[in-house]
């Protein structure tokens, strides 16, 4: 039988995370092996001739799955009957750039590219946001598309949750598929919280396994919340191909489910549960089934976890009334 391909729009084709993410979504591992995708590369115009050399490669790779390939400048073009979209490609913080000039030079990006979903995605859109300040790009980009049901828009935190996963495997010993309830909270940023009070490790207590306050605060929340600086000082340029994987699990996961007794993380608009105000998109404990997510609930968070959920949502309401003062949502 012959599946009508899925439509997949990466933005930010062109550029070091592009390069890590195509090939493993024309190669069947961000829907599965039995999916065929059509691709859109969205760029700035810089960017077009090396997408379309990337184009080439994709053609030179003869994936079975890969049913088209167009590559444009247009967001009116690249999200047409988009069905996934991941928003990749970002205005990078550079020398001198104050935070307003940042969100502000994102939200020329965000908006638009929230309005171009709006009027041209197909109706089961779901949009991941991986460009930085990633959930604040999703809040603008969300806001633009007052037609497209709020909660397919998302933010990448899964990058963290995986990085937090290796760090406790790498402390207890145990095997990264033992640990499963793992959360993020709050912001992709340095003030993200990373839970292991409801984690398991094969099935115990993770931060009873771990019995070690003082690793849990000096040494696991901080090297978690500061890996994207450390990567970027060791090899010279951001996480590339992490990023990429983290991308294609989260869609993956989305739509193909969680596993039995486990969870994700996703930066998400909430709906004030845990205390986060509605409609800021904040990562939470998330279950998903049948491509819907839902948040888990009735979680016990200690004074020590309080702390930290609420230091990262505070920078989120930050981030959201400067985006709002400058008329981006
Ligand atoms: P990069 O600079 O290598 O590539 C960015 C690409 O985006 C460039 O090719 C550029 O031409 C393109 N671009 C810029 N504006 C665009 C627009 N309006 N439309 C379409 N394309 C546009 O950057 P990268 O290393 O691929 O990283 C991309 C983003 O992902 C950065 O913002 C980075 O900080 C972020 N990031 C997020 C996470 C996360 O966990 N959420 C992790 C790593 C990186
Ligand atoms: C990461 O977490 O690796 C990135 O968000 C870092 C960055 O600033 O691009």
């Amino acid at each position: 039988m012959t599946r009508t391909p899925v439509n997949v729009t990466v933005t930010g084709a062109a550029g070091q995370i592009g390069y890590a993410l195509l090939f493993r979504i024309a190669s069947g591992h961000l829907l599965g092996a039995d999916v065929p995708v059509s691709l859109r590369l969205l760029e700035i115009p810089q960017g077009l001739k090396a997408a379309e050399g990337i184009a080439m490669e994709l053609d030179d790779c003869a994936f079975p799955l890969l049913r088209g390939i167009e590559i444009t400048d247009d967001p009116n073009v690249g999200f047409d009957g988009a069905n996934v979209a991941l928003l990749v490609g970002a205005r990078p913080r550079t020398k001198g750039m104050e935070r307003g000039d940042l969100l502000s030079a994102n939200g020329g990006i965000f908006k638009p590219q929230g309005k171009a979903i709006n009027d041209h995605a197909a109706d089961d859109i779901k949009v991941l946001v991986v460009g930085n300040p990633a959930n604040t790009n999703a809040l603008i980009a969300q806001a633009a598309a007052p037609d497209v049901p709020a909660e397919r828009f998302t933010a990448m935190t899964r990058l963290d949750h995986n990085r937090a996963i290796s760090q406790l495997a790498a402390k207890t010993g145990a095997a990264v598929s033992d640990i499963k309830r793992l959360t993020i909270w709050g912001n992709h940023s340095a003030t993200q919280y990373p839970d292991i009070f409801h984690a398991e490790i094969a099935g115990k207590n993770a931060a009873e396994v771990v019995n070690d306050q003082a690793w849990l605060a000096d040494e696991f929340i901080p090297t978690v919340a500061k890996r994207g600086a450390a990567i970027i000082e060791a090899r010279g340029a951001s996480s590339a191909a992490s990023a990429a994987n983290a991308a294609i699990d989260h869609i993956h996961t989305w739509v193909n489910g969680t596993a039995e007794g486990d969870w994700t993380s996703m930066g998400i608009p909430s709906d004030g549960s845990y205390g986060v105000p509605e409609g800021l998109i904040s990562s939470f404990p998330v279950t998903c089934k049948d491509g819907k997510y839902e948040i888990v609930q009735g979680l016990d968070i200690n004074e020590f976890s309080r702390a930290r959920i609420d230091a990262s949502v505070q920078e989120l309401v930050e981030e959201r009334d400067a985006v709002r003062e400058l008329g981006l949502i």
